[in-house]
């Protein structure tokens, strides 16, 4: 398993152009599933999460073409199970569930089963699709799901989540009738999957509002699209220039998927210049500690909590970062430990008290976004650090040591002996 070897301490300055977003890219490429035909998608990003998507549509029978635009014909589907030994590496796998029943009438999905930053349930996707006249059992560790015509029907999340938004909307958008979702999620990346199933030829109104409308339609048709910048990745970077003190202008991104993250280093005494298409971020030699809470978009989101976290823990005080998405996401915490930081984990809150620096050490990748909150404090710490199980970032970024070191990192990707 590669490392990543990191001697920080160097300001970081320059343009970084980031990738098409991840969370995107997946729902959109399930979605394919609702058409008979050649999809051409741009912007979607070469991660190895894109390349398990891709694996599981051709076990489906669909034809994937991959390069820098990927294509998808799902013209003909031969299988309708999403077997066990994909769905456990990505449990975004899920997002194949409601678009198959909506076209084959029939799905066998596995249930993704847990992570590492917690249960994760997918009981909302399921009482959903139940809801539009789905049967659906749970069976040997499958969800079974069968509908001869999805049909309409008032859908309410008792939790915002983005990817049962996601796969409802894909489910609706053949069923009969008028489906309303209420509490739905309002991420940039579901505004994103809607605008290509409208293309597609379906009706969706209210994407970005906590109350989407989609009446369903007989057929949809293969598109061309675009997807989103990654703002998780935008966002890492801007951190990154706060955290190394450095001078970082993040290129191509939407600069209006930001307002949490603009907000909170402004508020830490970092400056941040919006312009078009690109945020320039300029760290300051001291850092306020500021408090955060995560929430649904279009609150601080929890794929940054990670990576803020490092920044407080080189804050000038104190600083409270409550997680309030996830059961279980200060899995970086320990980590960042063994390099300095002092932060105590109170249940659902970490309590970070600023110190003047880190120290680099060998850490640890547990899950993606911790990884990206190891190399962050790997860029400001004095001294070596070296990261181990980077496949965990793989799943999410893209390149991230080629563009660190464009602007001046000393970063490298070592392939471990053993
Ligand atoms: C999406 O996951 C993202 N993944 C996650 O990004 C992101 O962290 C998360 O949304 C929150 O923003 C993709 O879009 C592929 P949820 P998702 O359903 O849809 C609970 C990354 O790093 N819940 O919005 O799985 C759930 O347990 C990944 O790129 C239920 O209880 O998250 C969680 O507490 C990590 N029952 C909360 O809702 C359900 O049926 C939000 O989860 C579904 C969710």
């Amino acid at each position: 398993m590669d490392k990543m070897v990191i001697t920080g301490g160097k300001p970081l300055k320059g343009e970084v152009k980031v990738s098409g977003a991840k969370n995107a890219s997946l729902p959109i490429m399930a979605a394919s599933l609702l058409t008979r035909g050649w999809n051409t998608f741009y912007n979607i990003p070469d991660l190895a999460d894109i390349k398990t998507i891709s694996l599981l549509l051709t076990s489906l029978g669909v034809k994937v073409e991959r390069g820098n635009m990927v294509r998808v014909n799902a013209e003909n589907i031969s299988s309708v199970e999403a077997a066990y030994d994909l769905v456990r590496t990505m449990r975004a796998s899920i997002l194949v569930l409601g678009p198959l029943v909506a076209r084959m009438g029939e799905a066998r999905v596995s249930l993704p089963g847990g992570c590492a930053i917690g249960a994760r349930p997918v009981n909302l996707h399921i009482r959903a699709l139940q809801e539009m006249g789905a049967e659906v059992e749970l069976k040997e560790g499958y969800i079974e799901a069968k509908a001869r015509r999805l049909r309409g029907a008032n859908i309410y999340f008792d939790i915002s989540t983005v990817t049962g938004t996601e796969n409802i909307m894909m489910a609706a958008a053949l069923a009969d009738g008028t489906t309303i979702i209420k509490n739905a999620a309002r991420e940039p990346e579901v505004v994103n999957l809607a605008e290509v199933l409208n293309r597609m030829g379906a009706r969706v109104w209210g994407a970005g509002t906590d109350v989407i409308r989609i009446d369903g339609v007989s057929e949809l048709r293969p598109v061309e699209a675009s997807v989103i910048p990654d703002r998780i990745e935008a966002g890492t970077f801007m951190l990154a220039a706060g955290i190394t003190g450095g001078d970082i202008t993040v290129l191509d991104c939407d600069p209006s998927h930001q307002d949490a993250l603009v907000s909170k280093l402004q508020e830490a005494g970092i400056g941040v210049k919006i312009y078009e298409r690109a945020v320039r971020v300029i760290g300051s030699d001291s850092i306020k500690s500021v408090d955060v809470k995560t929430a649904p978009y279009p609150g601080f989101p929890t794929d940054l909590q990670a990576q803020i976290m490092s920044l407080m823990t080189l804050g000038s005080g104190l600083s409270v970062i409550t997680e309030t998405v996830f059961e279980n996401r200060f899995m970086h915490v320990s980590e960042l430990l063994r390099m300095g930081a002092d932060i105590v984990v109170r249940g659902a809150s970490a309590v970070v008290r600023g110190v003047e620096k880190l120290k680099g050490a060998p850490v640890m990748a547990t899950d993606l976004r911790a990884s990206a909150s190891l190399v962050l404090a790997g860029l400001a710490a004095e001294g070596k650090t070296v990261i181990s199980r980077i496949y965990h970032l793989d799943r999410g970024y893209e390149r991230l040591d080629e563009k660190f070191r464009s602007l001046g990192a000393d970063i490298e990707r070592v392939k471990d002996k053993k």
